[in-house]
């Protein structure tokens, strides 16, 4: 079973996006579990302070390193094997590669940040700095639900043979995914490809390889 831990001030920002859909059925059929830890609660002062000034000045608050790598030293306690990701914008990007990547390794703890970001000195006890995007989110748990979601499906046996990840966008690098059409066959004047209504199961293979090469051509031109 894929175990991952997250470590967050905001566990219940997850609740939700684990009890809908594909998170939710891995997890009632036992291929995947997920914990969820209070950075707080590894603050040993009176207040439970998780974050204070910036030396040297500037405006927000900064991620003390005590509760937070008591939290990931808890994390690793609980699940020796786990391969610790601090999520922030400063990390390397997340692709589906990483993804396939997390699958294998088979634990996964997931460290989450708000405010103006980590303690520097934190980033000496996790083992990859991760980042979703270049763009900032107001913390790192929106990227980490991305990330474990990216991961749940591609476990074995979570998704369905209708919905096989192995013809994903992205399941070969840098392939995009060809166009899908449903019923009604004209929709606002749009009509579905003559080719997919043809049931020529040869011409819809080469059609559907066409597209997705045009469409992956013209994103890498575009650069977005
Ligand atoms: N925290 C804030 N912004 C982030 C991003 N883009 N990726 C990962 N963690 C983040």
């Amino acid at each position: 079973m894929f175990h991952a831990q997250l470590l967050s001030l905001f566990p219940e920002f997850f609740t939700s996006p684990l009890a809908c859909s594909i998170p939710k059925r891995a997890i009632a059929a036992g291929l995947a579990s997920v914990d969820c830890m209070q950075i707080r609660d590894f603050a040993t002062d009176k207040h439970h302070k998780v974050d204070d000034l910036s030396y040297g000045g500037g405006p927000g608050m900064v991620m003390k390193p005590e509760p937070v790598v008591a939290a990931i030293t808890e994390a690793r306690r609980r699940d020796p094997g786990t391969h610790v990701v601090m999520l922030t914008p400063s990390g390397r990007q997340f692709t589906q590669k990483k993804a396939l990547e997390y699958v294998d390794k088979g634990h996964l703890t997931l460290l989450c940040g708000r405010y103006e970001g980590f303690d520097e000195r934190i980033c000496d006890y996790v083992d990859e700095q991760l980042s979703l995007g270049d763009y900032v989110l107001s913390g790192g748990e929106p990227a980490a639900m991305c990330v474990l979601d990216a991961v749940i499906r591609l476990l074995p046996g979570v998704l369905g043979s209708s919905e096989s990840a192995v013809l994903d966008s992205f399941s070969e690098e840098g392939i995009l995914d060809w166009p899908h059409y449903t019923r009604p066959e004209e929709f606002d004047g749009k009509k579905v490809p003559a080719v997919l209504l043809s049931g020529n199961h040869g011409e819809i293979e080469k059609w559907r390889r066409e597209q997705s090469q045009l469409r992956s051509r013209r994103r890498r031109e575009r650069g977005s």
